[in-house]
């Protein structure tokens, strides 16, 4: 499975700060916004990741993260010249997915939950026995996404309407979208909606009609979600982010998820909470480190600390 990150757009409700700033870059309480959807495809265990953004904002992209090799991953590049809609990831992507199973998530979708990894296997397995996965949740504002009907029983989508005018169904299809080897196929089958865009309700009716497109609810108790697309959406993230934060744990890290994953050695991530030093950031990715090597130590008590203090 592959996986696109789509962090273009010209993010008009939140100016002036994206004249010169990359939306996706803006923080998210503690850190770049980007990483959320970043740690969100890893937690699905993808690590051929395709960043899509806009000419002037994609060597923000290049610089922050590299080619992903810190994070045990691969990452790619690619520009959107225009905001042609979400559905053009898989035209422009094309070349990168190669007619592979590929997850798309949008960069200001900010999600995450203790059972999230769960779900999202779920998904990764539905897409592997033939079920392209949307995923939803209940929203009071339902005319501002895309909708979806589905059977509660079998995840089964019956329909799905872009910008409802009329009540369909309060559960929105959130940003995160996993599609089989079809999806640029039928992303070039496409035409521009009435906004001018191809959209990417339009893609997921191709697979409605073969029922072929499973949701996967994603309950209000369990996970946080926010589209963080405008001053209200960036604040309340920001804010929950920081009150689920407090137990300690770190939500998002990129460079936590690789190491628990076994992407990156116990030393890799030393260097990078070197790197980042006396910042909150670097301390925690210390502390992680530290913890797992005490855990370690348990199981073998010839094993030494100290050469984490010559580190610092
Ligand atoms: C887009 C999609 C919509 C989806 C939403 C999720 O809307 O078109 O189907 O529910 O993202 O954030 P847009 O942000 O382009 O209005």
């Amino acid at each position: 499975m592959k996986g696109i990150i789509l962090a273009g757009g010209k993010a008009t409700r939140i100016r002036p700060v994206t004249d010169v700033l990359s939306k996706q870059i803006l923080p998210i309480y503690d850190k770049p916004m980007i990483y959320y959807p970043l740690s969100v495809l890893m937690l699905a265990g993808i690590k051929d990741i395709l960043l899509i953004s806009t000419p002037e904002f994609t060597p923000s992209f290049e610089e922050l993260l590299g080619d992903g090799a810190r994070f045990g991953i691969h990452i790619k590049y690619k520009i959107q010249k225009e905001a042609n809609g979400l559905a053009q990831a898989f035209i422009i992507g094309e070349e990168f997915v190669n007619k592979e199973p590929c997850a798309l998530i949008l960069g200001d979708n900010i999600l995450w939950g203790e059972e999230l990894e769960g779900k999202l296997k779920k998904a990764v397995k539905n897409v592997e026995e033939g079920f392209v996965t949307v995923f939803c949740r209940q929203v009071d504002t339902p005319a501002d996404f895309g909708v979806a009907v589905y059977n509660e029983k079998t995840g089964i989508v019956s329909k799905l309407v872009e910008k409802p005018t009329k009540y369909v169904s309060n559960e929105a299809v959130i940003g995160l979208y996993f599609y089989d080897s079809k999806a640029c196929d039928y992303a070039k089958t496409l035409t521009p909606s009435a906004r001018g865009e191809l959209e990417i309700t339009d893609l997921n009716k191709k697979y409605v009609e073969e029922k072929a497109l499973k949701a996967i609810p994603l309950k209000k108790e369990e996970f946080e979600w926010n589209d963080a697309g405008s001053f209200e959406g960036l604040f309340k993230a920001s804010e929950q982010v920081r009150l689920s934060q407090n137990n300690g744990a770190m939500i998002a890290s990129p460079d936590e998820i690789a190491f628990q994953k076994g992407w990156i050695s116990q030393t890799d991530l030393l260097k990078i909470a070197q790197k980042y030093g006396k910042s909150k950031y670097g301390e925690y990715l210390e502390d992680v480190a530290r913890k797992s090597r005490v855990d370690d130590k348990k199981a073998d008590d010839t094993m030494s600390l100290d050469f984490l203090d010559e580190l610092k």
